[in-house]
């Protein structure tokens, strides 16, 4: 089995510093999370969506599935987000990725039970501030990623050198852009110790998002996604009928009454449950046009890491004269 030793990976017991991104309904369940752990890298349920005892079920068949790493991402936002907390205390899983909330609400507790905390942070002083707080590592987004981008939109490259120059004794996950080897590469000498990657694991076979979402994804390019929602919750979609009105909107400065009720009109799940790609919210990064093939999750992670091999000994050398 390859290794690519890094902080990340030392951290969390796994081989490979590739993360498979919690996605609303493409990882709300065990396929694709296990896939990617049984692989050797970190596999990741996104519990955002699911109902209570949908997430029990998925968490039993992730510790009948696997003997490696695993990890919950848990939306703080959510409503009954505490209900959650006490359901993922009970069952310990190895790792949580915690996203859009402080981590003071839940971080004592999982340290307690034996549970890396992972912090999601869109930049400097968010990073620093839940450093203090004791996370064991931070996924640091940049705006290319799909889902929602930090508001702010400072590019991954240079959103990750300022998390790790600010916080340097806390390991980093680069997310947003990454896609292949190539990526993970220059994420890793930006000084990050792992790279997430969503858009291009909702092209695998596992992914459970409806075959039209994924041949959506396969066909765009890298100009063809949007950011909506300004002052809502940005989120980045691939161009479609409900991108456009609410662009269209946001130009034109209708009121927030109309744009939230636009934005509120299409959902993720009828794009990743019902396949559809023309009015509802197709989440995905701006590295959908990096993306060519539906491939098996483990695949994807053999890829990356042969990409990686390979961009490491095309650098050039310097040469001292
Ligand atoms: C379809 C989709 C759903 C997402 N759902 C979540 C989520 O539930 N929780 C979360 O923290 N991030 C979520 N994200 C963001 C990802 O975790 C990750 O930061 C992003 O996909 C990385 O950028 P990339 O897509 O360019 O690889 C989602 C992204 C996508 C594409």
């Amino acid at each position: 089995m390859t290794r690519i030793p890094t902080p990340v990976t030392e951290l969390l017991g796994i081989d490979l510093p590739i993360v498979q991104a919690g996605m609303s309904w493409a990882s709300s369940c065990s396929a694709l999370p296990l896939a990617v752990s049984n692989a050797g890298g970190l596999g990741v349920v996104a519990a955002g969506p699911m109902r209570l005892p949908d997430l029990a079920r998925t968490l039993d068949e992730m510790v009948a599935g696997t003997d490696r790493t695993w990890a919950v991402n848990l939306p703080l936002h959510r409503a009954d987000a505490d209900e959650i907390i006490d359901l993922l205390l009970e069952r310990r899983p190895p790792v949580l990725i915690a996203s859009q909330g402080g981590p003071r609400r839940y971080l004592d507790r999982f340290h307690d039970v034996g549970t890396r905390c992972l912090h999601v942070v869109a930049g400097t002083e968010h990073a620093a501030k839940a450093a203090a707080a004791g996370v064991d590592a931070l996924v640091v987004v940049g705006a290319e990623a799909g889902g929602h981008p930090p508001p702010t939109m400072v590019a991954t490259q240079v959103v990750v050198r300022a998390v790790v120059t600010a916080v340097p004794d806390v390991p980093v996950i680069a997310s947003g852009g990454v896609a292949d080897g190539r990526g993970l590469a220059a994420m890793l000498a930006l000084g990050a110790g792992a790279a997430q990657f969503g858009t291009r694991f909702l092209a695998s076979a596992e992914a459970s998002v409806h075959e039209e979402y994924k041949a959506a994804v396969v066909a765009a390019g890298v100009h063809d996604t949007r950011t909506v929602g300004r002052g809502l919750g940005v989120i980045r979609v691939l161009a479609n009928g409900f991108a456009g009105r609410m662009l269209e909107l946001e130009d034109s400065g209708a009121d927030e009454d109309l744009r939230r009720k636009t934005f509120h009109s299409a959902t993720l799940k009828d794009a990743a449950l019902h396949g559809d790609v023309a009015e509802g919210k197709v989440e995905a990064g701006q590295s959908a046009g990096l993306v060519d093939a539906v491939l098996p999750a483990g695949e994807i992670v053999e890829r990356i890491v042969a990409e990686y091999r390979a961009a490491l000994l095309a650098l050039p050398r310097p040469q001292d004269g």
